[in-house]
């Protein structure tokens, strides 16, 4: 069976255009032209399924390059399975995420990501593919990112910060970074100084500096910004390109915007928590509020200039991909784990279902174009991490993973009505403009009509090629 979505604008990286869209099975068939014989033609076909998509966008499924489903940390885990956390990204207009499978010191890399794959493994609502933590580089750890590049797990994140837990010092960074330059992959950065934020952080600490607010005031944004620029020569010594997570901080993105002046292949995403959310009225929330705020690095000071600087780098293109860093901790039990010591908080916010609708937000607000929301939620996140064209794309050949966005709706947030397994939302009772109405994922109708219509084990894994960014 086929299926046309009609009368809608396509929007792509390029721009919008008027155009009926052809699903065929799990593929995109052809964009055509709305008023052309061969649209009339399909649209009065008995054997087409006919989609209305008047005075709505038509966009490629948004992909999350940054998530956390069931991540271990500081003695729980994150509380959205496989099942329930790419349920909710549905639910949002995301269709595929990148997910981290994690070595840990001392573990085998083989052995770790076998754990992820099993925990994916028939679980997932949309598709999805894994980067690989390694926190423990040794020779068998090297040769084994060899092999994972081979088997489409193309991109490896390294800690600067977490000392003795994630942690890799300078030495250990560049030799994975050399490992890249020889195999090609990508070097994602966790760009903060650990060894002096720890320092910090003891010392809030003995003096009695419990509450959350600390967890930013230790993790100060030149702390990111000297990793940030470490990390940089550190690859160009190497000779590798390497890629930011979670940029947070004005001065970290300088150094970016300064080391691709020069021309090279340094990339960074950032995330709708550093755009919108702030110190001092979120993390510094009332009493044990700001437990729900806090992540790392940590949100940054609203009498700095991080949120303006941030959207600018998304217009230049500076910050290439909005991700979200999903790590959702619940207050009850998680999150309270750090009642009586800001360090014992877990790290992380739930954030899957919203980054279409903040970015697109970021659109109504003036900050970036709406061809910039598909490219930076989507196009960009395809061809960054090795998926591009079967994916970020509305073209013939590409996966149908189609969201039908209405900007004329609004979305409502509130904790009683996201699908994420968390029990608080970070943006209660925010009201954003436009909404996800209809989602295909690989020409499955997976949201309509306000329901969700798939089933666990729909998604299935992407083995990834090399990025295809790098100049
Ligand atoms: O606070 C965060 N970001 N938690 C997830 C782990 C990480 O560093 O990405
Ligand atoms: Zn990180
Ligand atoms: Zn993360």
């Amino acid at each position: 069976m086929r299926t046309l979505i009609s009368n809608g604008t396509v929007i792509s990286s390029d721009g919008g255009i008027a155009a009926d869209v052809l699903v065929s099975g799990e593929r995109i068939e052809a964009v055509i032209a709305p008023e052309s014989d061969l649209a009339l033609g399909l649209r009065s076909s008995a054997d087409v399924v006919h989609v209305d998509a008047a005075g709505r966008y038509v966009v490629p499924g948004g992909i999350d390059v940054h998530t956390h489903m069931e991540l271990p940390f500081g003695g729980t885990y994150a509380s959205d399975t496989f099942e329930t956390g790419t349920r909710a990204a549905a639910w949002g207009g995301t269709t595929t995420i990148i997910d981290f499978a994690v070595q840990r010191t001392g573990e085998d890399v083989r052995a770790s990501l076998d754990e992820w794959f099993a925990k994916a493994e028939g679980r997932c609502a949309i598709d999805y593919g894994f980067h690989m933590i390694l926190g423990g580089i040794d020779e068998t750890c090297l040769k084994e990112m060899d092999s994972l590049v081979a088997e489409g797990i193309t991109s490896f994140k390294l800690f600067m910060a977490y000392p003795g837990v994630l942690y890799s010092d300078d030495g250990a960074i560049l030799r994975a970074m050399q490992q890249a330059h020889d195999n090609g992959a990508l070097i994602m950065m966790h760009a903060e100084n650990g060894i002096a934020i720890d320092v910090l952080a003891s010392e809030a600490a003995a003096r009695g500096q419990i509450a959350p607010v600390y967890h930013g005031v230790t993790r100060p944004s030149r702390l990111e910004g000297e990793a940030t620029y470490r990390a940089i020569q550190l690859a160009v010594v190497a000779g590798a390109p390497v890629y930011f997570v979670h940029l947070s901080a004005s001065e970290a993105l300088a150094h970016v915007a300064a080391a691709r002046n020069e021309g090279l292949n340094v990339f960074a995403e950032t995330c709708p928590q550093y755009l919108y959310l702030n110190l001092e009225d979120h993390l510094g929330a009332p009493g044990f509020e700001g437990a729900g705020y806090v992540c790392s690095p940590p949100l940054r000071s609203k009498h700095e200039s991080h949120h303006a600087d941030l959207w600018q780098g998304l217009r230049t293109n500076d910050l290439s991909i909005v991700s979200t860093d999903h790590c959702p901790f619940c207050m009850k039990e998680q999150k309270e784990l750090g009642l009586e010591d800001f360090r014992l908080i877990p790290n992380g916010l739930g954030l899957v279902e919203h980054r279409m609708d903040l970015i697109h937000q970021g659109v109504v607000a003036g900050e970036i174009s709406l061809e910039r929301w598909v490219e930076t939620c989507s196009t960009t996140p395809a061809r960054m991490f090795g998926l591009y064209p079967r994916k970020g794309a509305i073209a013939p050949g590409s996966d149908a993973d189609i969201v039908i966005y209405d900007p004329s709706a609004k979305t409502r947030i509130s904790a009683q009505t996201h699908h994420m397994n968390l029990d608080y939302s970070a943006l209660e009772g925010w009201v954003l403009d436009g909404a996800v109405e209809t989602v295909f994922s690989r020409g499955r109708a997976v949201i309509y009509g306000g329901a969700y219509h798939g089933s666990p084990g729909d998604g299935e894994y992407l083995k990834r090629g090399l990025s295809q960014c790098l100049i």
